[in-house]
């Protein structure tokens, strides 16, 4: 097998790494905000395959990362569901709060039409993408989208999410098992049309309490685990419960997935022992550290390479790339990931 990424979450440790950033695509690259420019609505843009799959590409061309992740966005979802979903310039998402008599009317017979697009965006840029490229595909995970359909965009503190949870656990685990199941078609979908990879993105993950957590973290990623694993047997699969790193050795074990993304707390020398020998870790570089370049890029670069020596690692940040981040930091940070400059970084 040609392609690190893949070689690694197959259990192998490989020196250097292979790399690729969250958000690697997106506002600090000048190429992708020219391409934006020519759609008014961020939907529209993820929706139109030949600019999804430009901007997709855009980050392999100008760095040569070892993956590709699709570029799309995990409320996409919702919107494929028949909730309405509009992105506001400078806001963020926005999306009618769901209530609880309306889940019954979330509607999973429309997804893979609605969610068609995305299919052919992923089957042009696997016709672009470089041989020891993987192209990595990906999905919310149930509770991050139930914690934006019900709070209707971001949040300080997702207390309806949270308050809903507890007051009608009966009705929420029925919205988490709706969102599993949209879960499993999306991502069949994305391999059917060629993702190589996929991941399961779980921003809001540590608000929940421990038992919380079992029920609608783990459970539902099993789930989607053992789903795709039945129609796909070597697809790997990456779970990332952002903000959970006291969990990370329960969710690896209970899951099977085969790597966990680790947030920019966790602690890596920790988090190797806790996961086992062969869960792959992916991470987890500061954005703030990326931002800042030079000598702090250089030191928080090494600590996590050789906190994770020997450990099958992906290098990655541990949440997405400010958009303020100049793109020569990111040249820098691939310099210093592969060996191949000491003065990159300065
Ligand atoms: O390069 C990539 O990582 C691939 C594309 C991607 C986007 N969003 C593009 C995007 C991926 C994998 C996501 C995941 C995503 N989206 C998450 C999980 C990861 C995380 O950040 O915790 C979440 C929670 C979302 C929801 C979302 N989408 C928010 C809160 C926002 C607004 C905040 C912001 O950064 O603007 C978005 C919009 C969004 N998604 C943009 C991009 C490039 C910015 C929109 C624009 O360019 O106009």
């Amino acid at each position: 097998m040609d392609k690190k990424l893949l070689r690694v979450l197959a259990g192998e440790s490989v020196s250097p790494p292979p790399v690729w950033l969250m958000r690697q695509a997106g506002r600090y690259l000048p190429e992708y905000r020219q391409l934006r420019s020519r759609h008014a609505s961020f939907l529209d843009f993820c929706l139109s395959p030949r600019a999804a799959a430009e901007a997709t590409l855009q980050p392999i061309r100008r760095f040569g990362f070892d993956a590709a992740i699709l570029f799309s966005d995990i409320l996409l979802l919702l919107w494929a569901l028949g909730r309405d979903l509009d992105f506001v310039e400078g806001e963020g998402p926005k999306l009618a709060p769901l209530q609880a008599e309306e889940i019954s009317r979330l509607d999973l017979s429309a997804l893979p039409s609605r969610l068609a697009p995305v299919g052919e965006t992923i089957r042009l840029i696997r016709e672009a993408l470089p041989g020891a490229v993987t192209l990595i595909g990906f999905a919310g995970a149930p509770f991050t989208l139930a914690a934006y359909a019900i709070e209707g965009g971001g949040s300080a503190d997702h207390l309806r999410t949270r308050l809903w949870a507890h007051h009608d656990p009966q009705g929420f685990s029925r919205l988490i098992e709706i969102l599993t199941e949209a879960v499993i078609q999306s991502l069949t979908l994305q391999v059917q049309a060629g993702a190589e990879a996929v991941m399961l993105f779980d921003s809001w993950a540590g608000l929940l309490p421990p038992r919380g957590f079992a029920r609608y973290v783990i459970t539902p990623a099993r789930r989607i685990v053992s789903a795709l694993r039945a129609r796909f047997p070597h697809l790997p699969l990456i779970g990332f419960p952002r903000l959970a790193s006291a969990q990370l050795g329960p969710y690896a074990q209970e899951t099977g997935l085969d790597g966990v993304g680790l947030d920019t707390a966790a602690d890596p020398a920790l988090v190797r022992h806790a996961v086992g020998a062969k869960t792959a870790l992916q991470g987890n570089l500061d954005p703030a550290a990326l931002l800042a370049g030079g000598a702090a890029l250089a030191a928080e670069t090494e600590n996590i390479l050789t906190a994770l020596s020997g450990h099958p690692h992906i290098f990655n940040l541990g949440h997405g790339v400010l958009p303020a981040t100049p793109p020569e930091h990111v040249a820098a940070l691939l310099a210093l990931v592969r060996g191949t400059s000491r003065q990159a970084a300065s």
